[in-house]
């Protein structure tokens, strides 16, 4: 039974009978208000993602791509919809999920390792201050 189903199957649909998704987005919106009204940055937008599959969100500018990678990372949340990375619900950032941001976000009187211990130094500032210590 399963082989017939997997000789009719989608390559996505064999991806997802191999792996579970590494990242699920299930009919995901988000709306701003603008100075203009309210724009429609993603309509119900689904997708999922394998282990080891690589995808590139290509589209004309202020299509979506950059709110959803941002919904993605955490960093904004979708008006409806679910992100599940590794099968539990994206709620904000995370370790386990980087953006690479589109503008340059480097601090420039730091060197590149700077820049890289930066955000490290934070964490650990902050679980410091979590713990006490
Ligand atoms: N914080 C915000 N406030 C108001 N409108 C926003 C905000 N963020 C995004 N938008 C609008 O949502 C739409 C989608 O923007 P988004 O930045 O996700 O597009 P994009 O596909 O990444 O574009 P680009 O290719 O230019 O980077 C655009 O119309 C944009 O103006
Ligand atoms: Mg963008």
């Amino acid at each position: 039974m399963l082989r017939a189903v997997r000789r009719h199957s989608s390559a996505t649909e064999e991806l997802q009978i191999i792996a579970p998704s590494k990242l699920a987005i299930e009919n995901v919106s988000k709306s701003f208000q603008s100075a203009s009204g309210i724009v429609l940055a993603l309509d119900r937008v689904s997708l999922n993602v394998a282990e080891a599959e690589f995808v590139c969100l290509v589209g004309a500018s202020g299509c979506g791509k950059t709110t959803m990678l941002n919904i993605i990372a955490g960093l904004e949340k979708p008006d409806s919809g679910t992100v599940l990375a590794d099968g539990k619900p994206v709620t904000g950032p995370g370790r386990e999920r980087l953006v690479m941001f589109q503008e340059p976000a480097l601090f420039p009187w730091l060197d590149v390792f700077g820049n890289v211990l930066f955000g490290l130094n934070e964490a650990a500032c902050l679980a410091g201050a979590r713990s006490g210590t």
